[in-house]
């Protein structure tokens, strides 16, 4: 019995983890497996209520759960940063999840702004730190709001925390089995410190697996192949702010944030699923935003469960709708309304 904590969150967040477990229900119901969930109101919502951004209890209260689903986070009248960092950033932190796993998939059927580019060129999979980095919160300011203002914000590698991402890479590198290569994606012509820490994990790690080719590339290269040659890539592992931009880029190339899945994982601990994309105000209780990339991060949910069979189906469920159904991806336009699509997926599944 998997305990799953569901957090709705903003926006179109409720909306697409609607439709996301409508999913779950159809695949626990066809490959036999149960769960429970219990709602969590966290969000803009709720602050703007309460003045509460995250109870005290929420963190040990997560813990109890098996995974986490999430919608979205980001409300139009709370001040940007508030709720991401409140909210968002506390729980990856606090429950360790120290990998942001972001596919780039292009599904059959969706349009990609990519230039004879197909499904077949556009399959990898980004291992993003999500611990560390700039995203640590060290630094400071001094004299504010002064025209002798100094403002620093640091980057913060640690060796325990750069050896355990290029670990879990490489493991999902060899478990995918597909080209092998994993790649790394710093900048080790200028910033000397931080990546020549992350070069030297990078390599070390390496010897572990003689079977996967080891392979670097400069963050701005890298967008560059990935725009212009995205089939030579396999996994690409790399810091959390170069991973932030280069999954937005990602996703843009797999067809933009309707289809774009994430997940937030702790591989010994409780693992998060959202999709990448925001809250979409302006789409919100309209019944016309694209549910796949919510769909998507619950299926990413299932095989990090071990329900391996039933993320294979939901799989095959999103490649069998946007290759025969939606018309595009984007909000408003796919020809369907959110629970249609919903709805759909979980038909797939359950006539499976
Ligand atoms: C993401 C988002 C977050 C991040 C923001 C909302 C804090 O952009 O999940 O990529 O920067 O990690
Ligand atoms: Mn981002």
């Amino acid at each position: 019995m998997y305990k799953i904590a569901i957090i709705g969150g903003d926006g179109t967040g409720p909306e697409v983890v609607k439709e996301g477990l409508k999913v779950l229900e159809a695949a626990s119901k066809k490959v036999g497996f149960s769960y429970e969930t219990a709602d969590y109101d966290f969000g803009g919502e709720r602050y703007l209520r309460t003045g509460e951004i995250l109870p005290d209890s929420a963190v040990d209260e997560m813990k109890k759960f098996d995974a986490i689903y999430l919608g979205a986070i980001g409300h139009p009248d709370v001040k940007p940063g508030i709720l991401e960092k409140g909210i968002l950033l506390t729980l990856r932190f606090a429950l360790d999840q120290y990998v942001n796993l972001r596919p780039v998939k292009l599904y059959p059927g969706v349009e990609t702004p990519l230039k004879d580019k197909g499904p077949a060129d556009i399959d990898y999979v980004v291992v993003r730190e999500n611990t560390e980095g700039l995203y640590a919160g060290a630094g400071g300011v001094l004299k504010k709001g002064t025209l002798d203002e100094v403002a620093v914000q640091e980057s913060i590698n640690t060796r325990k925390g750069v050896e355990r991402c290029i670990r879990y890479a490489f493991e999902l590198c060899r478990k995918r089995n597909r080209a092998k290569k994993l790649t790394l994606c710093g900048k080790t012509n200028v910033l000397t410190f931080a990546f020549d820490l992350w070069e030297r994990t990078f390599y070390e790690v390496a010897k572990e697996y003689p079977d996967v080719t080891p392979d670097y590339a400069h963050v701005d290269a890298t967008t560059m192949w990935m725009v212009k040659n995205p089939e030579w890539f396999d996994c690409i592992v790399t810091d959390n702010m170069f991973g932030d931009i280069i999954t937005d880029l990602g996703a843009m190339t797999q067809g933009g944030m309707g289809i774009a899945a994430g997940g937030n994982i702790n591989p010994d601990g409780v693992s998060m699923f959202e999709p990448i994309g925001g809250s979409a105000p302006k789409y919100t209780g309209m019944n016309v935003i694209n549910p796949l990339a919510a769909i998507g991060s619950l299926q990413m949910m299932l095989d990090v469960l071990g329900e391996t069979k039933a993320a294979d189906l939901v799989d095959k469920a999103i490649a069998h709708v946007t290759g025969t159904k939606l018309k595009s991806m984007s909000a408003g336009k796919m020809g369907y309304s959110t629970t249609e699509v919903g709805d759909m997926v979980a038909q797939f599944v359950a006539d499976a």
